[in-house]
């Protein structure tokens, strides 16, 4: 069995294999929505504090063939030792997601699984642990297809896109792994300004930002779900703590530019930008994409525009689509330009020929990443 998981949105596990790599993990196996990979804890502290495309880091345990509560109930109870991951006096939580199994309710999987748990570990300590959907300790993920069950524990506690820096957000924001995992696929060399035209509440330029500084994605997090396990190890962890801030830069000779109409989003922009600390790079200003003009002379501009989900959004974005249109072609002449879009329809009304395509999940609506080389005058 694989030693760990590390999932993410479909659309993105190629990136997120090329990041592992390069975070020294070797052979990382990608799947539809993530990779496995063989490594050690201290690979999982590193990858919990520095990927930036990842969702969540798992532990797989065990594996299973049940066809009913009591035969899972057994094979979770004989088979896997909990003591390793919580304690009695902890919180945790089950994620159940079953598929064409014998048993098919879900929340009949999790409350066996929960049974087995609890009673393991009454059995053994006298006392037993709670369950809390809010903010447990420790988090289970049982799948089953097919009859076939895993067990994984999560040892990164709240989803790893959950930076801690982005406490106020805009209409329809990225996550933040999303907006890190389109910047890597945009193939910026870290080298020039990034120019975001509907910046909303600015996750794509401080993701940039802090990449550009090497500042790890999780360095304003208060914690993760590794440091509740039993064998957590402390100094490890300082260590790679150390190591990450030593490798930090602290500034950098050029800056990002972020633009939108919606001045109370670009306050919290601003906001998001200052807890993240990379406040100093990054310009906001309130303009329009009709008007806009490039605020450097060499950059990369990477947006996602709205793509109006509700019923009659279209028509009002039509314009500014055909604004977007005039204004990268009249003057962003020889720049590259990487739209995040969900509205195939709004696209054509830009008439640019995309160079290349991605498709990515953001949420459940899939998404198309495309790359226009803007042709100069
Ligand atoms: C999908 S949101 C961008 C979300 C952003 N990527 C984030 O993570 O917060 C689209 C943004 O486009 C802005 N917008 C809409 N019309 C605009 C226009 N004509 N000019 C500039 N910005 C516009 C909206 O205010 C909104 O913040």
């Amino acid at each position: 069995m694989p030693q760990f998981f590390v999932s993410t949105a479909k659309g993105l596990s190629d990136t997120l294999v090329e990041e592992l790599i390069e975070l020294g993990i070797s052979h990382p196996r990608k799947t539809n929505a993530g990779a496995f990979f063989d490594g050690n804890w201290e690979d999982v502290y590193r990858l919990n504090l520095c990927s930036r495309v990842a969702s969540r880091i798992l532990k797989p345990l065990i594996e299973f063939i049940a066809y009913d509560g009591d035969e899972l109930y057994n094979q979770v109870y004989k088979n896997q030792d909990f003591s390793r991951y919580l304690r009695p006096d902890q919180t945790f939580m089950i994620e159940a997601n079953v598929k064409e199994s014998k048993i098919h309710d879900q929340r009949y999987v999790a409350m066996r699984l929960k049974d087995a748990i609890v009673d393991q570990i009454r059995n053994d300590k006298g006392t037993r642990p709670d369950v809390s959907k809010d903010n447990p300790d420790v988090r289970f993920y049982i799948k089953g297809y097919k009859n076939n069950y895993s067990l994984a524990v999560d040892t990164s506690g709240d989803s790893l896109f959950m930076r801690g820096y982005r406490l106020e957000a805009g209409e329809a924001p990225l996550k933040e792994n999303l907006a890190a995992a389109l910047i890597r696929m945009s193939d910026w060399k870290k080298d020039i300004p990034i120019v975001d035209l509907t910046c909303g509440s600015g996750t794509i330029l401080i993701e940039a930002a802090m990449m550009a500084l090497n500042m790890a994605p999780g360095m304003h997090r208060k914690t993760f779900g590794f440091q509740k396990f039993d064998g957590y190890d402390e100094n490890v962890w300082k260590e790679v703590l150390e190591k990450a801030i030593e490798e930090e830069k602290e500034d950098l000779p050029f800056k990002f530019y972020g633009f939108d109409t919606d001045r109370k989003t670009l306050q919290k922009a601003k906001t998001n930008a200052r807890r993240a600390g990379v406040d100093h790079l990054i310009e906001f200003r309130a303009e329009d994409v009709a008007t806009v003009r490039p605020p450097c002379e060499k950059g990369i501009v990477i947006i996602n525009p709205p793509y109006g989900t509700r019923l009659g959004d279209e028509d009002n974005l039509r314009d500014v689509y055909r604004d977007l249109s005039f204004t990268l072609k009249t003057r962003f002449a020889g720049w590259d330009v990487f739209i995040l879009s969900g509205n195939k329809d709004l696209i054509g009304d830009l008439k640019l020929k995309a160079s290349r395509k991605h498709f990515v999940y953001n949420g459940p609506l899939e998404c198309r990443f495309l790359k226009y080389s803007i042709k100069a005058d």
